[in-house]
């Protein structure tokens, strides 16, 4: 059996990983080593009934035994491993959650259901590197692929909403601490009958300006607010986010960059960990909205429609309805009154599943078929 090694298993994206490993039995499949950068000599996680001791996650002697390595411990820890290991001749699978190496020319981004042909092209021209692409892109690409299959797309902009999670574990924590904070603020005054919702909603903007309001990790109120900004500031304008819808989208599909062009705001908000878009996409044809929804369906197995009606887009097109399942609903689908080849959808997924752990999980998979 291949020796995988697991690096950043305990954090918040690895441990949706274990699960999903667990309940998919790849653990059957493979001799697993647990590494960590702090707990070196304890008792590692405990798989078909056995544990390990935990190895020490830069001793690149001990990663130079693995055949595969798959790590979520952050873009640092790639920095700082993943050229030494390679340096000392390790010539292993390096399959990696952190966007450190995403646009490397080594490296392709994996995600399967839509770019399964590049990726094992790739294997067979000697890849190495499969990294998981930004959230809000594999999302995307997940529930819409088949129209980029298709070659339907000219352009499009995506408008994001996205979750705390994107952000990492101690963010969710605080934005259920500032909701609390909100709430905390006035609890005597909810219910009385007198209080005008004015008078409630005075006291909440007092909480969320004072100085006692919980955003040492945010920076700023984001329950009862939004964030338009995620992630660094391009010269272009752009935030870092923003910047790697076209950039990923045009990788993934193997496209030369600036083939498809996408660009769009990314927000943050209060959301614990799905990811919403909306979409405007300018079509390359005039193709009905039955001929697109049959498309997207067929794209891969995850997407779904959701019908462009009220009820059906709030009770399933929603970060709560959607949160821990790997469906990636598509609705809102309809042609906009700008023109008959302007598309608008919007759609929602789980970023800690299709948008960070599953497509790392399943290139596991890959290699594996791969290597036979
Ligand atoms: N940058 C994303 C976010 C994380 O902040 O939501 C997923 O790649």
């Amino acid at each position: 059996m291949k020796k995988i090694g697991l690096v950043g298993w305990r954090g918040m994206v690895g441990s949706v990983l274990m699960a999903r490993m667990r309940e998919e039995k790849d653990f059957d499949l493979v001799e697993p080593f647990f590494f960590t950068t702090s707990q070196a000599g304890q008792s590692s996680p405990e798989v078909a009934g056995q544990t390990s001791v935990l190895i020490e996650a830069f001793d690149i002697a001990a990663l130079k035994d693995m055949d595969i390595i798959i790590t979520c411990q952050g873009s640092n820890y790639t920095n700082d491993v993943y050229y030494k290991l390679r340096r000392s001749g390790w010539n292993g699978f390096w399959i990696d959650a952190a966007s450190a190496l995403r646009m490397k020319d080594h490296a392709v981004i994996t995600l399967d259901p839509v770019n399964l042909k590049l990726i094992q092209d790739s294997l067979v021209n000697g890849v190495k590197d499969f990294i998981g692409g930004n959230c809000t892109v594999s999302l995307m690409l997940m529930g819409l692929g088949g129209l980029f299959k298709a070659n339907l797309v000219e352009w499009a902009s995506a408008m994001t909403y996205q979750a705390a999670s994107g952000a990492g574990a101690v963010h969710m924590r605080e934005l259920i601490l500032q909701m609390g904070a909100i709430s905390s603020s006035v609890e005597t005054l909810i219910d009385s009958p007198e209080l005008g919702i004015l008078d409630i909603d005075k006291a909440v903007t007092q909480c969320m300006q004072s100085e006692q309001f919980p955003l040492a990790n945010w920076g700023f109120p984001l329950a009862g607010s939004i964030l338009p900004w995620i992630g660094d500031a391009k010269e272009n304008g752009q935030s870092g986010e923003e910047w790697k819808n076209e950039a990923e989208t045009n990788k993934i599909l193997g496209n030369v960059q600036g083939a498809i062009s996408l660009d769009g705001l990314c927000v943050r908000i209060g959301a614990m960990r799905c990811h919403s878009q909306a979409l405007t996409i300018k079509m390359r044809e005039n193709v009905s909205v039955a001929d697109i929804e049959d498309l997207i369906l067929e794209g891969n197995p995850w997407s779904a429609i959701v019908p462009n009606e009220k009820h059906a887009s709030l009770e399933r097109l929603t970060p709560a309805a959607i949160a821990g399942s790997l469906t990636v609903p598509v609705g809102r689908i309809r042609k906009m009154n700008i023109g008959d080849r302007y598309l608008s959808a919007f759609t929602a997924g789980d970023q800690l599943l299709w948008g960070a752990a599953e497509p790392l999980r399943r290139m596991l998979r890959v290699v594996l078929d791969y290597l036979g």
